[in-house]
């Protein structure tokens, strides 16, 4: 497994001037594959209590309205972060995002996002459409910080909890 320590190793060799061909620069948004579904799911499964299924993600691996798109630091293989979503005619529709809890709180979840927003405005998109749960502060406050707004609560819409979900859009 990808660990923090890994990454900010590489970093700390870079400042030193050890790795200047490799110095850790923007990050990188690539699209997934099936192959990237191991480090995918571990991200996953770092961050959710009831994660997707493997066959979830190959599933929307195979539609061809569905993206998954990976954030890689430079130099590095294995994905810090994905994201999940549709692009249905005017509307980009985020169903997942997460970063590895090792490399929070850096910007790459806001980049990850930015750049599907990006992507689907280069293509047609209108606005961008998400739920996510009442609780779920961190992602609200991303989602906030982009521009989206609340739009409808649906009640007990997460099962067996019973949690309500926020519907929240940003129009471009
Ligand atoms: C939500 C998530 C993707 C954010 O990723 P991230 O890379 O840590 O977010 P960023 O560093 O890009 O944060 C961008 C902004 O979002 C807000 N934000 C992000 N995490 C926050 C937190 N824990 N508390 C408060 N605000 C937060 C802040 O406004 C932040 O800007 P700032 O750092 O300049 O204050 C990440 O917390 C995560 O993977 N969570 C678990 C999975 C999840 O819940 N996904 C959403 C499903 S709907």
């Amino acid at each position: 497994m990808l660990k923090a320590s890994d990454v900010e190793g590489h970093a700390a060799r870079a400042r030193s001037g050890e790795e200047a061909a490799s110095a850790p620069g923007p990050v990188e948004f690539v699209q997934g594959s099936p192959a990237d579904l191991e480090d995918v799911l571990t991200i996953e499964r770092l961050s959710f209590a009831a994660p997707w299924s493997p066959q979830f993600f190959l599933q929307e691996l195979a539609d061809r309205h569905s993206y998954l798109f990976l954030a890689r630091l430079p130099g590095e293989l294995r994905p810090v972060g994905f994201i999940c979503f549709w692009l249905l005619g005017p509307d980009v529709h985020i169903l997942n995002i997460a970063i590895h809890p090792g490399f929070r709180r850096r910007g790459i979840g806001r980049g990850l996002l930015d750049f599907a927003l990006e992507y689907g405005r280069a293509r047609g998109a209108r606005q961008a459409l998400l739920e996510v749960r009442r609780s779920n502060d961190p992602a609200i406050a991303l989602y906030e910080h982009l521009g989206f707004r609340l739009t409808r609560v649906r009640r007990a819409y997460y099962m067996p909890e019973q949690e309500d979900a926020l519907e929240m859009r940003l129009e471009f």
